[in-house]
């Protein structure tokens, strides 16, 4: 028999689950597992990779100097962290910051699938290309970085991972003017984008296409 899914679902459920998770092997390594953290009508989400040395220690997203250089890009683009909801697509750290597995990335989707639908946010930012991988299965981050796309009704862009911008001045430089698409960007999910009703998930994946307004 399968495991009925939860009436009622929240955030902070979900949050609890992720801190007592066992689902892989991540849970044997970490300190903290990092749920994620934002107010519950957040607009915008933003997807990291996963937890570094000080997400793992904290319990926290985004701390560290990646989540500093976060914090002033957010701030440049004119947005508070605090109406934003901030998540990573493995919520335990990889031992020495390695990539997540595909395994890893498996195991933990459920809990992003529960946010992203509790969430409803009207624009995703995926930051990094495993958060990118979700949306966008095979392109290229450089390609595709800075272009807001609607991915089946849900208003996506791709950027580049806070972390590649501290170490490279160009990616550093993209990242500054990606994030000031996200007023924009924000502004077209408003008008364009009543949030779609249950909407029935047709087997076929519609294409992501380019919205035509930048
Ligand atoms: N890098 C990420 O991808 N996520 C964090 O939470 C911190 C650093
Ligand atoms: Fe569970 Fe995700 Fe942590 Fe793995 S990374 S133990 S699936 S919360």
């Amino acid at each position: 028999m399968t495991t009925p899914e939860p009436q009622h679902d929240s955030l902070e459920a979900v949050a609890t689950e992720v801190r007592g998770c066992v689902r892989c092997d991540l849970c044997k390594t970490r300190t903290k597992a990092v749920p994620g953290e934002g107010p519950a009508n957040a607009e915008i989400l933003f997807i990291g990779e996963g937890p570094g040395l000080n997400e793992d220690r904290t319990g926290r997203p985004f701390v560290g100097a990646a989540g500093q250089f976060l914090d002033e890009l957010l701030a440049q683009a004119g947005l508070k962290r605090s109406e934003c909801f901030i998540t990573n697509v493995v919520k335990c750290r990889p031992p020495e910051n390695r990539d997540p597995l595909p395994a890893e990335i498996a195991a933990c989707a459920g809990y992003l699938d529960r946010q992203i639908a509790l969430l409803r946010p009207r624009l995703i930012v995926t930051l990094g290309r495993f958060s990118m991988a979700r949306f966008f299965p095979g392109e290229s981050i450089s390609k595709i970085h800075g272009k807001l796309r609607n991915v089946g009704g849900q208003l996506v862009l791709p950027m580049f991972h806070p972390a590649a911008g501290l170490r490279d001045p160009s990616k550093r430089t993209a990242l500054i003017q990606d994030f000031q698409q996200i007023p924009l960007a924000l502004e077209a999910a408003r008008k364009n984008q009543a949030p779609p009703p249950e909407k029935k998930q047709s087997d076929e994946e519609e294409p992501p296409q380019q919205l035509t307004l930048f």
